[in-house]
């Protein structure tokens, strides 16, 4: 039976900054925050898919559908982070079903902050919370995956710190502010 509540708080705690930061699970009212963010770090062009598309309010409302029904089905968690009451960013760790049941022990995990409230610890937080959850709301995971571009130093620094390994690398297979960088993949065995 699926757990999932529409902003549902998590827990809360206090960054760096001494500013009281919430961790929640979304709901629809949260819509024009998570389009703001998604086209902030769009327009950033930083380390996410994204750089300088823009997002409909339409396709984010398409994205925040599809989370919401793979919370009630058990094959997503998705958590927010609110800081003094303002949208600080989200992770987010998706089953995967790309092998039918092959692969639907493995997580894939995804995180970003809006750029104000990184190097606060928030990221960290966020993250091991999100993967908390995961371990407690998607059944048979056993494994988390992500890739990351080399990019992106305080996200590999980030994910070392959590617990994840480099496993592989695909040379080349970002294209990056007009390079061609290589693309990191790490995972985490959840016991
Ligand atoms: C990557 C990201 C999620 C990190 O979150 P954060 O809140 O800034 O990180 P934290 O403050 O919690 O720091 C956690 C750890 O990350 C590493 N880190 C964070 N910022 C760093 C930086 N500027 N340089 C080097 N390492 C850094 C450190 O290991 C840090 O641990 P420490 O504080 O004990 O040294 C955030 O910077 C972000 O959203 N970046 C843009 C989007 C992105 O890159 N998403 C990930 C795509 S794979």
């Amino acid at each position: 039976m699926s757990t999932f509540v529409p902003g549902r708080h998590v827990r809360t705690f206090t960054t760096r900054a001494g500013q009281e930061a919430v961790i929640r699970y979304p709901r629809w009212e949260d819509l024009d925050e998570l389009l703001a963010l998604s086209n902030r770090l769009s327009q950033e062009d930083t380390f996410t898919v994204s750089s300088g598309e823009v997002i409909s309010r339409e396709q984010q409302a398409g994205y925040l559908a599809e989370a919401i029904k793979g919370m009630e089905l058990q094959d997503y968690v998705y958590l927010c982070c609110f800081v003094d009451g303002k949208f600080a960013g989200g992770c987010g760790i998706q089953r995967n079903l790309s092998g039918m049941s092959r692969k639907r022990h493995m997580g894939i995990f995804s995180i970003a902050l809006s750029p104000a409230a990184r190097g606060q610890g928030i990221g960290y937080e966020l993250a091991r919370t999100t993967i908390e959850a995961a371990r407690q709301t998607l059944p048979g995971l056993r494994l988390l995956f992500l890739e990351v571009y080399e990019k992106n130093i305080a996200g590999i620094n980030l994910y070392k710190k959590l617990g994840f390994m480099e496993v592989g690398r695909v040379p080349q297979a970002v294209l990056y502010q007009g390079d061609y960088i290589d693309d990191i993949e790490m995972t985490l065995p959840l016991d």
